[in-house]
């Protein structure tokens, strides 16, 4: 669905993404394993076409979307819940929602009743400021956000960062729910939660991928894992 062949992207002069290749099928859960200051975050804003590639190409569903602006790669059916988890002030919680709601062409997979229905909480705090929710609320805000949008790719930047355990565990939940009719690509820090809801896994260091593997194999030899993290 998803391939990244031999992607390079800079920063001014700085070489941030030294060939990047990866490939996510039609309904997998993928990992982008890497430490802090990797190339997590640069490789998803490269497929958004945020920080578009240099070389190398991104081709989704057999076409080249490497080039295009991020609007028309959102409108193939790409969302991206950056990890900032950006909430827009001054709107509530449905406003939020709505102006990101998907309009034409496309069937409605997740209707607002439907978002509402997976995220009671959401629905209970529907009037309220978007920006008063604590992190963990905003965070499911953000991925409630880019559902409205209709994507059939889901792309989350460490999804986890900075949130407590049980807000971690709720949304290791929801990637098992939205695994079911979703594709999804997450960049984590946390092996455990990785092994725990990917089915496979890449390792990225200094820009480049250096292991690829079923999560299985990468359960069955964690000190491998641990290792590749650690460099
Ligand atoms: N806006 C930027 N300008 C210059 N360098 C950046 C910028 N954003 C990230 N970098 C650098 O690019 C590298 C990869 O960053 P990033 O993709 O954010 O890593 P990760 O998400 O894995 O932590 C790091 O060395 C980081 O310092
Ligand atoms: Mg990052």
């Amino acid at each position: 669905m998803l391939r990244l062949e031999d992607v390079h992207a800079y920063y001014g002069e700085s070489h941030v993404l030294q060939g990047v290749s990866l490939e996510v099928r039609e309904g997998e859960v993928v990992c982008l394993l890497g430490r802090n200051g990797a190339g997590k975050t640069t490789t998803l804003r490269a497929i958004m076409g945020l920080t578009p590639p240099a070389r190398g190409r991104v081709v989704f569903r057999d076409r080249i979307i490497s080039g295009l602006p991020p609007n028309r790669v959102n409108a193939l059916g790409i969302g991206f819940v950056p990890e900032d988890r950006r909430v827009f002030r001054g709107l509530s919680v449905a406003e939020n929602l709505q102006v990101a709601e998907a309009r034409g062409r496309r069937q409605r997979r997740w209707p607002l009743e439907r978002i509402y229905d997976l995220f009671p909480m959401l629905a209970e705090r529907r009037d309220q400021p978007g920006d008063r929710l604590s992190g963990g609320q905003q965070q499911m805000l953000t991925i409630a956000r880019a559902l409205v949008g209709e994507p059939d790719l889901l792309l989350l930047d460490e999804p986890n960062e900075g949130l407590a355990p049980v807000v971690v565990q709720q949304i290791g939940r929801l990637v098992d729910e939205l695994a079911a009719t979703t594709t999804i690509l997450l960049t984590e820090q946390n092996i455990r939660f990785a092994l725990r809801h990917a089915k496979r896994g890449y390792v990225i260091q200094k820009g480049r991928i250096v292991h690829d593997a079923p999560t299985d194999e990468f359960r069955t030899r964690p000190e491998r894992l641990e290792r590749l993290l650690s460099v």
